[in-house]
């Protein structure tokens, strides 16, 4: 596992995705560039989000927010006195460590026990090997479930509670050690507010404090009342928005899974009080069917429902996906009941009513939330694509299988001889194809030597024109998948590469 990451981390930068920021000064820790390949992934994903949640509902419009809000957004949407993570520092490493990450961390250790018994099993009873029942049966595996169910209640309860004291006794009782150092020399668990502060305003006396938004949906809340009279929305309708967000995270090698600077995709349901459940069914089915339409493996996700709630949360589930380090959040459904519309109402003295035509009424809409992380998007598309694949010739190769929709450059293409007027064939082809796609040329190195390349890269067609080219108008494309070939009309590439392609 921890192998399969590292592959993925040096990948990403060897092949122009994801840089570490600033590196020339050594980088800043859980910040990230992206790439020439990196930028356009991401904005790939970005669109293909944004089409199927603003495009195709009539009822869903999109916005820009800032990121600079006014500082009582903070206070009233709850994040300057609730936004905090428990932390503990090591007496001996003077290491600081969330204490929910580390007994997470220990939990998440036991599972892999269980996947070991699992695999043990499967190994010695072959095709008769029941897995549910097995589960469902075995006293080794009860226990290890046991266990990992009364650690994980046990801290949720505590957290709650803000009994700190009761997390470091929990991390204490189950000997946690510095995963680093191995020393279970712990401090008290202290709250820490994630919020990064600036400040506005050019005179020291005069500057106003102001934070950086930790979430873009607070954009969206003090907004809802003049999208919905300026765009005529009816109720239920939502508005969209994706933007960057910034949490002090306390990380630890996590590449873009959690960073301090990051961008979210959310979008805002605005219902009928008393309509909050069905409308979270909706959500949860429909943003889960959005992720299984990339057709990246309906066994990679998985609900996690909420017992521990948000302060803003009635309920809440993740979409977890299989990431290499195991099933983590992916997305969260969160119905947000009236909380930050009404919180908002009380410290901006503003009603933030919706005037009922049909039930000739004022409320106070309550909001259905779906909020997706870009860059943990990417990451989750990125790992799932890197395969080493071993070929019938006993070679390997290195692909990376990306959704077509989402790939960086859509088709390479390529003279087979640098000579014989093949290049001007094939920069004519470029030319042609530029305004629709993403198209690359290449011709350096041996035509096997330029497939492995765009391989690596996740293009999903490599078209080689040839000394048949000349008398035919045909050329070669390769799939990158199959790695299968065939001769088609160069009049025909734009209509074939746009069925694989088009969003
Ligand atoms: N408006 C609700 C909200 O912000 P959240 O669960 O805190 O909820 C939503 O965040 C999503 O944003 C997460 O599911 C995750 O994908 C992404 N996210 C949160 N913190 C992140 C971080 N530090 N780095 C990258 N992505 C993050």
């Amino acid at each position: 596992q921890d192998d399969q990451f590292k592959k993925v981390i040096s990948h990403a930068k060897e092949y122009g995705y994801v840089f570490q920021s600033s590196e020339i000064y050594d980088g800043l820790s859980a910040v990230y560039d992206y790439a020439q390949n990196g930028a356009e992934l991401k904005k790939n994903i970005r669109d293909y989000w944004w089409k199927a949640m603003v495009q195709m509902h009539e009822n869903i419009v999109g916005i820009d927010a800032a990121i600079f809000m006014h500082p009582t957004t903070w206070k009233a949407s709850g994040h300057v006195d609730a936004f905090n993570d428990p932390l503990i520092d090591n007496k001996d490493s003077k290491k600081r460590y969330r204490a929910d990450v580390l007994i997470e961390d220990y939990c998440a250790k036991i599972e892999a026990k269980i996947d070991k018994e699992v695999a043990k099993a499967e190994k010695r009873f072959g095709d008769a090997f029941d897995k549910d029942q097995f589960l469902a049966t075995n006293p080794r595996v009860l226990g290890y479930q046991e266990k990992i169910d009364t650690t994980l209640s046990r801290m949720a309860k505590s957290l709650e509670k803000e009994d700190l004291a009761d997390v470091k006794a929990l991390i204490e009782e189950l000997e946690i050690a510095d995963p680093l150092t191995g020393s279970k020399n712990w401090t008290d668990v202290k709250q820490f507010n994630l919020m990064f502060g600036t400040k506005l305003g050019a005179s020291a006396e005069n500057a106003m404090d102001l934070y950086l938004r930790p979430e873009t949906a607070q954009g969206i809340f003090v907004n809802f009342l003049n999208v919905q009279k300026t765009g005529r929305m009816k109720i239920p309708f939502g508005i969209a928005q994706t933007g960057k967000a910034f949490r002090n995270e306390i990380v630890a090698r996590q590449f873009i899974f959690r960073m301090r600077e990051f961008e979210q995709m959310e979008m805002q349901f605005f219902i009928k009080p008393g309509t909050q459940k069905e409308w979270y069914d909706y959500w949860k089915e429909t943003r889960l069917k959005w992720h299984l339409s990339l057709g990246m493996g309906e066994e990679n996700y998985r609900f996690h429902d909420h017992e521990k709630l948000a302060h803003y949360a009635d309920a809440a589930a993740d979409i977890e996906f299989k990431f290499p380090f195991g099933f983590k959040e992916l997305e969260g459904i969160h119905s947000r009941t009236d909380f930050d519309l009404k919180a908002h109402e009380k410290y901006s003295g503003k009603k933030l009513q919706y005037f009922d035509p049909e039930e000739n009424k004022s409320y106070v809409p309550y909001v259905l939330e779906t909020s997706i992380g870009l860059d943990r998007m990417f990451l989750a598309v990125f790992s799932n694509a890197l395969e080493d694949e071993e070929l019938d010739n006993g070679t390997t190769r290195t692909v990376l299988k990306l959704p077509s929709v989402l790939a960086p450059t859509k088709a390479a293409i390529l003279p087979l001889v640098k000579k014989d007027g093949l290049p001007e064939i094939a920069q004519q082809i470029v030319e042609d194809l530029k305004w629709d796609f993403n198209i690359f040329y290449d011709e350096k190195d041996a035509v096997g030597k330029r497939y492995r390349r765009q391989d690596a890269i996740g293009t999903p067609f490599c078209i080689t024109v040839d000394h048949d080219t000349l008398t035919d108008n045909t050329v070669t494309i390769r799939y990158r998948d199959s790695m299968a070939q065939e001769r088609v009309k160069i009049d025909d590439l734009r209509d074939l590469i746009r069925k694989e392609v088009d969003m």
